[in-house]
């Protein structure tokens, strides 16, 4: 394995483990899982390898095959920077349950392309660490300390989805997750017995903004559902009534995740059902309502998902946090290279990056290597 040789390389010694943690996509459920409500996301074949052996010291040394040169070495995590605030703030969340560590960080994820490497290298890191200091965590526990490194260390107010996707995760399934009680199941989503097939459409354009917006959806969010008197928009039964009481912003975003949580109830039943032919429309409203209720589209994500309908796939969205990054797509098979050929042309019209297309199987989360 690369990352064996590149540790042994740097730090003289093999890793006491090695652990690989998905990227994911979200099939549906968007902007919900901070306002306590529902997400299905599934693992991507692409994520995060960390080799990692714990030290005695407090020193943290860190390499990434990603980045080129010698490990970085850290006397105290007020050092980290970059990226690898990540990996530090993931052992600054353990605490006193361990000291310093080798790392070495391996990883195929396009960054920028929405698909969670940040949650890939927190939970790989988290896992191995909880490996080696026998620590007992569950995957739903390593999902929640991953999530407060990226919160209280990073500095961004994300939900759980990325990171317990990472974590929970099985093959050829995707998770359906209660952002409230944390509950989740794993739905078999068997596309290929279907004829179909998920293409993720990477549109290569990551607006540099997106931070500051996704921290605002989350403020009108959490002011809407103060002005309703309901604990978070999940809660909101009387969608209508709820509209009336309120104004602007604060009530498209507020239609916008109580239907989307319907939705994800909705795509869930569908599966349960053996109609996965028919989660198309479901993927269709869900763009349009964070397109035009939430706002957290880009050009090049509408385009995307125009061309591939009109490609023939039987329905595309935005997937993930949106202002840029990357669409899905679902796809008979048959149908794949005329939906990549509409995308591309369509992009190449509008004078937009080429975008890169990837096979999105259901892959398993967090698992050891070695
Ligand atoms: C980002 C966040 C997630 C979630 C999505 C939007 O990926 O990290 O927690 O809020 O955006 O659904």
């Amino acid at each position: 394995m690369r990352v064996v040789e590149a540790f042994r390389a740097a730090y003289g010694a093999s890793p006491q483990t090695v652990w690989h943690a998905p990227g994911r996509v979200n099939l549906i459920g968007e902007h919900t899982d901070y306002n306590d409500g529902f997400v299905l996301p599934f693992a991507v074949p692409l994520g995060v390898t960390a080799a990692v052996t714990p030290r005695a010291d407090r020193t943290i040394r860190i390499l990434s095959l990603q980045s080129s040169g010698e490990p970085v070495t850290l006397a105290s995590h007020d050092e980290s920077k970059g990226w690898t605030r990540y990996v530090v703030g993931v052992l600054d969340m353990l605490g006193d349950r361990v000291a310093g560590a080798d790392i070495a960080i391996d990883g195929d994820i396009p960054p920028g392309a929405g698909l969670s490497s940040s949650a890939a290298l927190e939970v790989s890191v988290a896992s191995a660490l909880n490996d080696l200091h026998d620590l007992g965590m569950t995957p739903m526990e390593i999902a929640l300390l991953s999530q407060k490194a990226e919160n209280d260390f990073v500095g961004m107010p994300c939900g759980i989805m990325d990171q317990a996707a990472s974590a929970l995760c099985k093959e050829g399934h995707a998770l359906f997750l209660d952002c409230r009680s944390l509950g989740s199941r794993n739905i078999p989503l068997d596309l290929a017995s279907h004829g179909l097939s998920m293409l993720i459409i990477d549109t290569q354009a990551h607006h540099e903004h997106a931070g500051g917006e996704y921290a605002k959806r989350r403020a009108e969010c959490e002011s809407a559902a103060r002005k309703l008197g309901v604990p978070a928009l999940r809660d909101v039964t009387d969608l209508a009534g709820a509209l009336d009481q309120l104004q602007g912003d604060e009530r498209k975003r507020t239609m916008h995740v109580v239907t989307e949580n319907h939705r994800v109830e909705a795509l869930v039943g569908l599966l349960r059902a053996g109609a996965v032919n028919e989660i198309g429309a479901l993927l269709n409203a869900s763009h349009l309502s964070l397109r035009d209720q939430y706002e957290v589209s880009s050009p090049e994500l509408d385009v995307a998902v125009e061309a591939a309908i009109r490609g023939g796939a039987r329905g595309a969205r935005m997937t993930g946090g949106g202002f840029g990054g990357s669409a899905i797509a679902l796809v008979p098979v048959d149908r794949l290279p005329a939906v990549e050929e509409s995308v591309s042309n369509a992009f190449a019209e509008h004078g937009f990056q080429t975008p890169r297309f990837l096979p999105a199987t259901p892959a398993p989360g967090a698992h050891r290597l070695a």
